[in-house]
């Protein structure tokens, strides 16, 4: 069994999810921020260390003006909605990204709810707003050299640097609706997770098919760029025959 201690989601197909209904796409984005709530009620419940959402790339920027205002506007519907839930659950909640061009009112939200939550120890949930992976790889290097402007970076300082590097890297990433690709979604952290595409759309996403995945990736196995365990038993296996037949032979 391996361990998923965290978990990124894709959430797409929101628009594809309306169009099939005959239903403006903004639609597709209320059903979807309601699935939000769901999943996030799942990982707290299958114990989950970190889940990531992604819930506005900074290549959605050039989306229509009224599509933007809506994916705002769910933004703070859901952190109103959430905040109970969020500190009843004792999830340490963040939004990764960059913020400043949000409304005054969801800024402050934020900010209240990232406070106040700072000290649950539980589900570490960040959602990935106006977010891209080469940014927060470029910005965890400027915020290191900063610092440290003569010396040399590594792997570990880019690590560390991360916007959010307590949740560690991602374990298994999730992508609705078909797509199979990363969309510049926690670049750094995705180096060795596990993949899962799964056709159903956003939307139609549950509880039920979040958890089937937690538990066929659980039996997955995960080498890391090693041999797995059994290659490994295998081959001290035939080492051990052939000395055996070497001393049985008189060797
Ligand atoms: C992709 O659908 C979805 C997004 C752009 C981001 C995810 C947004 C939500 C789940 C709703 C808002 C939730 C919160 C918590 C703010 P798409 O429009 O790309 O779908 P398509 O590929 O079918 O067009």
């Amino acid at each position: 069994m391996s361990a998923i201690n965290h978990v990124a989601i894709i959430m797409d197909g929101n628009g594809r999810w309306a169009k099939e209904r005959r239903r403006p796409r903004f639609w597709g984005h209320v059903k979807g921020s309601q699935i939000v709530s769901e999943i996030v009620s799942s990982a707290v419940e299958q114990n989950l260390k970190a889940l990531t959402l992604y819930a506005f790339s900074t290549e959605n920027w050039s989306r229509p003006k009224d599509e933007i205002k809506t994916l705002f506007k769910l933004l703070e519907k859901f952190l109103q909605r959430e905040r109970k839930n969020i500190l009843k659950n004792n999830v340490q909640f963040k939004i990764i990204g960059d913020i400043t061009n949000l409304g005054e009112s969801t800024k402050k939200l934020i900010s209240e709810i990232e406070k106040e939550s700072s000290h649950c120890s539980g589900l570490k949930l960040s959602l990935a707003f106006s977010y891209g992976g080469r940014r927060e790889i470029v910005d965890a290097v400027n915020s290191f050299l900063k610092k440290n402007p003569n010396q040399d970076i590594t792997e570990e300082d880019i690590t560390n640097s991360l916007y959010r590097p307590e949740c560690g890297d991602v374990d298994l990433l999730i992508r609705t609706a078909g797509d199979q690709r990363i969309s510049n979604f926690l670049l750094w952290q995705c180096s060795y997770a596990e993949l899962f595409f799964t056709q159903t759309k956003w939307p139609d996403f549950n509880s039920q098919e979040f958890v089937k995945i937690l538990d066929e990736t659980r039996c997955r196995e995960r080498r890391f760029g090693t041999v797995s365990k059994n290659a490994s038993m295998d081959k001290a296996k035939t080492l051990a025959e052939k000395q055996r037949g070497a001393i049985s032979n008189g060797g």
